[in-house]
């Protein structure tokens, strides 16, 4: 196991190049089994969760090579229906096979992901969606039995929960629908850029699918699908936690490779709060250039083009250094606040409430040990290690590899005293 050793207190200074996406990577990856030809995605970041994804693929018959970036899947005839359990347990995303199998063989077997530290997580919509195209759906012994002996058939499907659209939902959905029989039609769909691009990927592949980034997306069912090459959009989360990390404590950072268009919550909230952002003609650069007297916030998580769910712990931390009283009231997942108690422990004043933290901006944080509990709450963690007067031992380095691929190596690189180290801690 390792742990991240911060110096905290220094300033950052340079530019720094933001990865693919990975939350768009990993239904695209899952989505290369819908054909037996090649298909070739470029911009895969290489973090923890895209590596399980192309295991996972391997061990379902696919033939994966991966170069700096650039990932090519064979996945010809004797692909398998069943994921194992030790590979699924590993990464919740796995869920999105479910649509890519279903399409391709007509049945799946898939262990069940199970919860995680953000909260319950059901797949109860996943399920809604194969049995309206006309799945068999039986859950037993932790895994979940998928058939349809007939072939998917489209008809119109309302993906709308309790807590608003589901991403990966609408994706297998998406998945499942373009080699079904006739018109599928998805209402109150996920109108997050991840959808759209793993849409724009199925189109080269020769769907016929439109309305992706609308509430309504509509899917006509073909034959089948062929390869094509394609170049996963940058990470909206990487680029907004770098956004944060340059308004708490840059001297002129400058990010490249962003799109600027998926940016806009995050780019007006930190406008809101005094900082000041430019970005490029193309919107695929921005310097951000601190507040001299920053405001606090307010932030109440959506779905997209609402302010994400993904960036309400690295804004916690900034809010925890903010003069004033900010307010986050997430929405989606009411009780993702894990990263509250580890930034208390470092002398933040936050009061977590009823899916709400009030958090009361102090003038300064202290370093100490943390325990990073999920993949943005480490990044929070980071974000107020770096600010902290100090040092701070971020441990369970694991989580942050699963979404930000070389984080400490990036920070270094804009003058930041960070460092990976192995750690003794038992992980539990
Ligand atoms: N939900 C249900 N039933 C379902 C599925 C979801 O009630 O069958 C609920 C969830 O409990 C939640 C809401 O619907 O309250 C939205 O969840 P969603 O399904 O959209 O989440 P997801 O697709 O599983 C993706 C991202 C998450 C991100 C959410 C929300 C990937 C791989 N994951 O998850 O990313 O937080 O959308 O935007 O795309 C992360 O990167 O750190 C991360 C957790």
């Amino acid at each position: 196991m390792e742990k991240l050793i911060v110096h905290g207190g220094c300033r950052l200074r340079g530019s720094v190049k933001i990865g693919g996406s990975k939350n768009a990577s990993l239904p695209i990856l899952a989505a290369s089994l819908l054909t037996p030809d090649t298909v070739k995605i470029r911009h895969v970041p290489d973090v923890s969760d895209t590596n399980y994804m192309l295991q996972i693929l391997n061990s379902l018959g696919a033939s994966v090579e991966r170069s700096s970036g650039t990932v090519r899947i064979d996945s010809m005839d004797g692909i398998s229906a069943s994921a194992s359990y030790d590979q699924v347990r590993k990464m919740r995303a796995s869920i999105c096979l479910l649509g890519p199998l279903m399409a391709r063989l007509h049945r799946c077997t898939l262990p069940l992901p199970g919860g995680c530290v953000i909260g319950d997580r059901p797949v109860d919509l996943h399920i809604r969606a194969m049995q309206a195209l006309g799945a068999q759906v039986r859950n037993s012994g932790g895994n979940l039995y998928l058939e349809a002996p007939n072939g998917l058939v489209g008809t119109t499907v309302d993906m709308r929960g309790e807590n608003g659209p589901t991403v990966l939902g609408t994706d297998n959905l998406m998945m499942a629908a373009v080699l079904a029989k006739g018109v599928t039609v998805i209402e109150s769909a996920a109108r997050e850029p991840e959808v759209v691009d793993l849409a724009n990927f199925l189109n080269k592949m020769g769907a016929k699918i439109e309305g992706a980034g609308t509430r309504r997306i509509t899917i006509i069912g073909v034959d089948q699908l062929t390869g094509c090459d394609h170049t996963v959009i940058p990470d909206r989360i990487e680029a907004g936690t770098f956004m944060v990390a340059a308004a708490m404590m840059g001297d002129g950072v400058t990010l490249r490779c962003i799109c600027q268009e998926h940016l806009e919550s995050v780019s007006a909230l930190l406008t809101e709060c005094g900082h000041h952002l430019e970005f490029n003609n193309r919107g695929d650069v921005v310097t951000i250039t601190p507040a001299h007297s920053p405001r606090s916030g307010k932030i109440v998580t959506a779905p997209y083009p609402g302010f994400p769910t993904d960036m309400q712990a690295q804004m916690t931390a900034l809010f925890a250094l903010t003069p004033g009283i900010s307010v986050v009231k997430e929405t989606i997942f009411p009780q993702r606040f894990m990263h509250c108690s580890e930034l208390k422990r470092m002398g933040a004043n936050i009061k977590v409430d009823n899916g709400a933290a009030v958090i009361t901006g102090v003038e300064r944080l202290s370093g100490a040990p943390v325990m990073a509990s999920d993949l943005r709450a480490s990044a929070a963690l980071v974000l107020a290690a770096l600010a902290a007067e100090g040092v701070t031992e971020i441990h369970r380095l694991y989580h942050i590899d699963r979404g930000y691929e070389r984080i400490d190596e990036k920070l270094q690189d804009l003058g930041a005293a960070i460092k990976r180290a192995a750690d003794s801690e038992s992980g539990d």
